[in-house]
C-alpha cells in the first residue's frame, strides 16, 4: 500500500474513461456526445437527447420514431407498482419513495434484468418508461390524486405532465410553454460525467449489481442538498431570505462569515470555475416562462439581485463560485406549478438517460473492475481483547 494516497472527494481521481460527457470546467463547455449542450436545448427533444447519450450517436427520423413507440408502450406500469407506491404515506420523502420504486421495478420486470443485449435494452426503455409513471404519480400522491394509467400511444413529455396534472377525468389542456420548458430541463439535466449519482451508478454496477439496483442508489446520492437536492434548498433559501427580513446583502454577509453553516446554494461546482453554461439556458427559460405563465417575479427578481452581488464580491470572485443549473430551476418549476417536493425527483428523471449510458459504458468497458478503493488507516494498533468487568 506505500503507493495509496487520500483523495478526498475524488478532486484529483479519474474513475474510468468516457466517451459520453465533455466538459471544460474554466471556459463553461458542455458537450453531450460532442454536441454542445446549447444547440441540443434550441433543437433537440428530452427522448432524442436519451437516445444520443446511451447509443452514442443522433438518431434518424426513423430510429427516433421507434424509440419513442417503443418507449411509450412501456409506460403501463403493473398494478403492484400502484400498491407499492400508495403504501407510503402521503407526505413521504418523494426521493426515498422513488429509490425504492426504481429498485422494486427488477421484481416486477425479471425479464429486463441480466447483462445480455436483450436485458439491457428492455432495462434501458424501461427506466425511462417507468420513471417518468413513477415521478408523475409521485405528484399525484402529493397533491391528493388516485394514480391513473398512462394512455397507449402518449407522447413522453405529454403523459408525464397529463398523469402528474390532470384531475380524476385524466384530462389536461397542455400548455405549449410548459410541454417546452420541461423538455429543456430535461435535456439540461440528461448528463453530466462522473457526478456524485453517477459514480455511484458505476460504482454498483461494477459489482455486477443490476441495473435497477445501480440506479436506486444513485437516486439516494441525487436527493442530497449538496447534488440535486440544491434546486429545492435554493428555492428554501430565497423563501427564508425574505421571511428573514434581511437584505439581500445581509444574507451574502452571512454566508461569507459561515455564520449558521449558510451556503449560497445553487452556487458553486466542483468542475466548473465559469458559468455553469446549463444555468445560463435555465436563466434564460425562467425570464420567459415566468413571463408566460406568471411566476414569482418578486422572488426572480431577488435571486437576480444575489447573483449579482455574489458575482461582484471577492469572496465568490476569488473561489470561483458561479450559478449551477440549480440556482434557478426551482423558480422555473414552481412557475410550471409543481410542488416544492417534486424538484429533485424532476431532476432524477431528467438525470436517467445518463445513468443508464454511463452503466452501459462501464459494463461494456473491458478495464472495468470492481469499484473498490484504498484506506489510509488511522485507527489503534493491534491490542488485547479487555474483559468485561475489567472495562
Ligand atoms: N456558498 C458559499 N461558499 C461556497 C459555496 C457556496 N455555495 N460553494 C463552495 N464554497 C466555498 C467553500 O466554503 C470553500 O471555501 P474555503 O476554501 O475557504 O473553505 C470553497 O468555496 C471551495 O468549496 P468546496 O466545498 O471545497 O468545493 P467542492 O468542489 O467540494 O463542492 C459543491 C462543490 C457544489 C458541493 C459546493 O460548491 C456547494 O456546496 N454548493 C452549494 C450546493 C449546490 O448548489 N449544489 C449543486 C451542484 S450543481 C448540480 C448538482 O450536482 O446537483
Amino acid at each position: 500500500t506505500g503507493l495509496v494516497t487520500v483523495d478526498p472527494g475524488f478532486m484529483n481521481t479519474a474513475s474510468c474513461s468516457s466517451a459520453i460527457t465533455y466538459i471544460d470546467g474554466d471556459l463553461g463547455i458542455l458537450r453531450y456526445r460532442g454536441y454542445p449542450i446549447e444547440q441540443l436545448a434550441e433543437h433537440s427533444t428530452f427522448l432524442e437527447v436519451a437516445y444520443l447519450l446511451i447509443h452514442g450517436e443522433l438518431p434518424s427520423a426513423d430510429e427516433l420514431m421507434a424509440f419513442n413507440n417503443r418507449v411509450a408502450r412501456h409506460m403501463h406500469v403493473h398494478e403492484g407498482i400502484k400498491s407499492f407506491l400508495n403504501s407510503f404515506p402521503r407526505e413521504a420523502q418523494p426521493m426515498a419513495v422513488l429509490s425504492g420504486a426504481v429498485s422494486a421495478l427488477s421484481t416486477f420486470y425479471p425479464e429486463s434484468v441480466g447483462r445480455g443485449e436483450y436485458e439491457i435494452e428492455l432495462a434501458t426503455v424501461q427506466l425511462l418508461a417507468k420513471t417518468a409513471v413513477v415521478v408523475a404519480y409521485l405528484q399525484r400522491r402529493v397533491t391528493g390524486g388516485e394514480l391513473i394509467q398512462p394512455r397507449p400511444g402518449g407522447l413522453y413529455v405529454d403523459e408525464f405532465l397529463r398523469i402528474a396534472f390532470s384531475g380524476q377525468d385524466g384530462e389536461l389542456d397542455i400548455d405549449p410553454t410548459v410541454r417546452r420548458a420541461l423538455d429543456l430541463l430535461l435535456i439540461l439535466h440528461a448528463d453530466h460525467e462522473q457526478n456524485c449519482s453517477t459514480s455511484t451508478v458505476r460504482i454498483v454496477g461494477s459489482s455486477q449489481a443490476n441495473i435497477y439496483a445501480a440506479v436506486s442508489a444513485g437516486i439516494g446520492a441525487l436527493s442530497g442538498p449538496l447534488h440535486g437536492g440544491a434546486n429545492e434548498a435554493a428555492l428554501k433559501m430565497f423563501d427564508q431570505i425574505k421571511e428573514s427580513g434581511d437584505t439581500v446583502e445581509q444574507f451574502v454577509a452571512k454566508v461569507k462569515d459561515r455564520a449558521e453553516g449558510a451556503r449560497l446554494m445553487g452556487f458553486g461546482h466542483r468542475v466548473y470555475k465559469s458559468y455553469d453554461p446549463r444555468g445560463t439556458v435555465v436563466k434564460r427559460i425562467a425570464d420567459q416562462v415566468l413571463d408566460q405563465l406568471g411566476g414569482n417575479n418578486e422572488t426572480f427578481d431577488m435571486a437576480k439581485r444575489l447573483e449579482e452581488i455574489a458575482l461582484s464580491d471577492d469572496y465568490f470572485v476569488e473561489r470561483k463560485l458561479y450559478p449551477n443549473v440549480d440556482f434557478y430551476t426551482g423558480l422555473v418549476y414552481s412557475a410550471m406549478k409543481f410542488p416544492v417536493p417534486m424538484f429533485t425527483p424532476l431532476f432524477a428523471l431528467g438525470r436517467m438517460p445518463g445513468w443508464i449510458a454511463n452503466f452501459r459504458e462501464m459494463m461494456d468497458d473491458p478495464r472495468t473492475k470492481i469499484g473498490r478503493p484504498r484506506q489510509i488507516y488511522t485507527g489503534s494498533v493491534e491490542r488485547d481483547y479487555t474483559a468485561m468487568e475489567e472495562r
